[in-house]
């Protein structure tokens, strides 16, 4: 079997010309979609990151500015920052890029975001209300997973599906995400004894571990859908995934490509909570 390759990209850029659409038409009625990201330190990657948020919220027409903050800057001063956002009745999305410098605690700083500005999805009210399969901002990554299972119909009730990797932003959602459309669901981490037995017996793969080709072709069921939410860098310098694709899509049904799959729907998926934002708020 050849899988079908689910390319991230068309989706993202299909469903971002309809949140084109959707943005002027908010615009005519005087609703401009705001996001604001606050980037602090200088790391390459977030640098990255958040270039290809702000290229991707001009192309819909959200309104993204960019707060960079220096690599010493205080949670006080990032409290306050926070603060200033919540209140301003202008900004409809709130995203502080992680990693943040060891001066400030993270879950801190989730938790100042408002949850009706945290596009994120990684305030706690808002991963309660996803457990609770209530209305709220789901997290872009696992959000942009569930959009592309769903883009080519894959059946997830019923299925076996296994999630390698326990990460707060990946991992730990997309798994509740699949539980939320009723797939027996399965986590993999460092602990887990035969791992090999559970992927084997996975119909739906989710692989966040950050290992580069840490699964193989030989690993999968035939006819499993996989899906490689890995960026490594690797040697030469070039990205690669937590899949073996060339090995991996002998056996799959379908699968995503690392790059050109998930990183282009996680950014979609922000700008669609950011206008659902902007929506609920001139509700
Ligand atoms: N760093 C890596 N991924 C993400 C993300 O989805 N959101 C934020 N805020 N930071 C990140």
């Amino acid at each position: 079997m050849t899988a079908e390759v689910i390319y991230g990209n068309v989706l993202a850029e299909n469903l971002r010309l309809e949140m084109r659409e959707e943005v002027d038409a908010l615009k005519e009625q005087g609703i401009i979609p705001k996001l604001t990201v606050i980037l602090i330190g200088d790391n390459p990657a977030s640098k990255s990151y958040v270039r290809g948020k702000q290229k991707a919220s001009s192309f819909v027409g959200v309104e993204s500015n960019l707060i960079e903050l220096p690599s010493d800057a205080t949670e006080k001063y990032l409290l306050e920052l926070i603060d200033t956002l919540n209140k301003d009745s202008q900004v409809h999305g709130i995203l502080v890029q992680l990693p943040l410098p060891a001066q400030i605690q993270e879950q801190v700083i989730i938790e100042a975001i408002h949850p009706d500005k945290d596009v994120d999805g990684f305030h706690p009210v808002n991963i309660g209300r996803m457990l609770t399969g209530k209305d709220t901002f789901l997290p872009c990554t696992p959000f942009g997973i569930i959009t592309m299972l769903k883009s080519k119909n894959i059946e997830i009730a019923g299925k076996n599906a296994v999630v390698i990797g326990r990460s707060n932003i990946v991992g730990k959602p997309v798994g509740q995400l699949l539980l939320n459309e009723n797939a027996t669901v399965t986590y993999c981490h460092s602990k887990t004894k035969n791992m090999e037995e559970h992927i084997k017996a996975a119909d739906i793969l989710i692989v966040a571990i950050g290992k580069a080709h840490f699964l193989k072709g030989e690993d999968i069921k035939p006819g499993a859908v996989v899906i490689d939410v890995g960026i490594n860098r690797i040697e030469d310098g070039s990205l690669t995934g937590d899949v073996d694709f060339e090995s991996a899509k002998e056996t799959a049904s379908y699968i995503t490509p690392v790059p050109k799959g998930v990183g282009p729907m996680t950014i979609t998926m922000l700008l669609h909570n950011t206008i659902k934002s902007a929506k609920r708020f001139h509700q």
